[in-house]
């Protein structure tokens, strides 16, 4: 008979390829011995580094023999190229023919992504094993949309059960509140939230928030209620967050993992004054105003917040990619009610799926992100723009760009040494059509940046005037399927000259073109699409760290400037208050923080 046994092990990345041990146990009494083979870790210090492989090599000299010599405004012409660089998944679309690869660049890029273990990183990922090495932490957020009757042991514990406790918590009090069961403290309905945090505590919940205003389900559900953010530590940030809500409907959500983040800190403080100024300095005006999302149950009662009202996150979840958490589970929740949130994670959950167990060949994440490699450390284009087609994804690059460069944004690899390839892309970004009057000159005619542009089949807010020829989504999605293909052909002096333009003018109006995109065509932008285009872009990232042999799940690069910061603090405090003069500066910062402490009243 089978017996299945709750262990968990914690072993060490870099594993020989085979190890056997074993495990003795006592079931029913009866003293069980088992012999447990270990396939080894995804990392083996002895491993050929990634770009030393000959898969690597291959493609660079792919890069340098085919590719360089090709053009898009040839490659497009072959139907039998655009039908293969082609894929579909659950109503997403995927056309990457306006990509600077053949067949067999894609060949390549399999090959490579076989060799550095892809398949075995993803299931590491999702099984939940300590990858994210330097800080000793599995990386889960996909569990945080698992089914609830599914299961995931991480040290000894069931965590898809402990997700669903939470989110069921969240269910409850946010029904509580939008019934007005949940009062304020003086006996109003509470329809205004201010959600307080910063940097993935922040981003991704108020993408999600705007991706969901104007949808015809969620923005019924919200009815009047207000939802705003509050994340930046400058006071004006403040004024706009409170601006005319009256503070008796008003209940502040503090987002932090850490719950130590200073401008989190120092905002929700500020908050709490506003609210105990307008409503009373009782113990009842927080409990019934304010509530927090975090890790950190001790910080959160030392602030003042009722344990009841917290609704806790784990260590597995990254700041960036906690948005599928309490942290946008209950401002998402309260704003547009459950329904529509658990929708979100059931588009999330169903690409989580297809990352997992699709073939390469197919599976959309891993596109991306191959193509993001390929771009990066073959054809040395350090940059990389995303264009959704849609007003209602306003936010959607920043919490990209945060995701990302966060991230893949290192310089060493997994072992601690040097990375000798470029990776890391800068990514921005602005809706369409408002970035094509913005930086696309740039992107036509100045360095060459590779694009995502994001379309969907139907408006969320259709708009038809009589007697037009075109809808005005129709006139949005000309313009996403025009720019990709003005990118990839550009246009010749030939060709400017036929238009009749004097010889002197031909030079400036030429575009050189073969710059590449991606299309990714969508249904309609609701809150299950939202998901599914949020777990695409998260596992994009992942596929590309995979590639590149670096940990994309830590951010020492965020510490150094906040060491800084302490010092520059303590110095304002005593220059201001206590005459000291400025000390330990290099001379141009002790400069500008004189200039700085006579110009300013602090
Ligand atoms: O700015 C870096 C960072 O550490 C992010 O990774 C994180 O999401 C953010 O700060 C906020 O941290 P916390 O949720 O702990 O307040």
């Amino acid at each position: 008979n089978e017996v299945s046994l709750g262990f968990t092990f914690s072993l060490p990345l870099a594993l020989p390829k085979q190890v056997r041990f074993s495990v003795k146990s006592r079931v029913n009494r009866k003293l069980v011995v088992c012999t447990v083979e270990s396939v080894g870790s995804i990392y083996q210090a002895s491993d050929v580094r990634i770009s030393k492989t000959s898969e690597w090599k291959a493609l660079e000299q792919h890069a340098k023999n085919v590719i360089s010599k090709t053009h898009l405004r040839d490659l497009l012409t072959d139907p039998e190229r655009s039908e293969k660089l082609w894929a579909e998944f659950d109503g997403c679309i995927l056309d990457y023919s306006r990509q600077r690869v053949l067949p067999e660049t894609m060949k390549l890029l399999f090959d490579l992504a076989n060799r550095a273990k892809l398949q075995e990183k993803k299931e590491a990922m999702f099984r939940g094993d300590k990858i994210n090495i330097t800080e000793n932490r599995s990386v889960l957020h996909t569990a945080l949309r698992a089914p609830k009757e599914t299961q995931l042991f991480v040290d000894g514990v069931n965590i898809i059960e402990s997700v669903w406790q939470v989110l069921e918590k969240i269910r409850s009090f946010s029904n509580r509140v939008r019934s007005g069961q949940h009062t304020g403290v003086t006996g109003r309905p509470i329809k205004n939230f201010i959600a307080i945090g910063i940097g993935g505590s922040y981003l991704g919940p108020e993408f999600l928030h705007e991706a969901l205003r104007t949808e015809r389900v969620a923005s019924a559900a919200a009815g009047d209620r207000i939802l705003r953010f509050l994340s930046n530590v400058d006071p004006v940030d403040v004024k706009r967050a409170t601006d005319k809500l009256n503070p008796e409907e008003t209940m502040a959500i503090v987002v932090s993992k850490t719950f130590t983040t200073r401008e989190t800190n120092i905002n929700a403080k500020t908050i709490k004054d506003w609210l105990i100024y307008h409503l009373g300095d009782s113990p009842e005006t927080i409990k019934k105003h304010m509530v927090a999302c975090s890790t950190n149950l001790d910080m959160v009662v030392k602030f003042g917040i009722d344990p009841e009202n917290m609704f806790p996150f784990w260590d597995w979840v990254g700041g960036r990619y906690s948005v599928c958490s309490s942290v946008g589970a209950l401002p998402i929740s309260l704003q547009y009610g459950f329904d529509v949130f658990e929708r979100f994670l059931q588009g999330a959950h169903s690409m989580d799926d297809h990352f997992r167990y699709a073939p390469l060949e197919r599976n959309l994440p891993v596109l991306l992100g191959l193509l993001g490699v390929w771009n990066m450390s073959f054809l040395h284009y350090n940059a990389r723009a995303i264009h959704p087609y849609s007003e209602a994804l306003l936010r959607f690059p920043a919490h990209i760009q945060q995701l990302d460069m966060e991230s893949n944004g290192k310089h060493v690899n997994i072992f601690g040494e040097n990375v000798d390839y470029p990776v890391g892309e800068i990514d921005f970004g602005e809706p369409g059509t408002n970035g094509q009057h913005s930086f696309f000159q740039l992107l036509h005619m100045g360095q060459v940046v590779p694009c995502d542009f994001i379309g969907f089949m139907e408006s969320q807010n259709p708009v038809c005037e009589e007697g037009e020829p075109v809808s005005n989504h129709d006139e949005l999605m000309a313009n996403f399927f025009a720019q990709p293909d003005a990118l990839a052909f550009g246009k010749t002096a030939e060709e400017v000259e036929k238009e009749g333009n004097p010889k002197w003018l031909v030079p400036h109006m030429v575009f050189t073109g073969n710059r590449p995109s991606s299309c990714l065509l969508m249904p309609v932008l609701d809150a299950y699409v939202t998901g599914q285009l949020l777990a695409l872009y998260e596992h994009r990232t992942a596929v590309q760290g995979f590639l590149w042999e670096i940990n994309s799940f830590d951010q020492f690069g965020v510490e150094l400037g906040k060491v800084l910061a302490n010092k520059v603090r303590k110095q304002l405090n005593e220059s201001r208050y206590f005459n000291k003069d400025i000390s330990g500066f290099n001379p141009s910062t002790t400069r500008l923080l004189n200039r700085y402490l006579e110009g300013s009243v602090g």
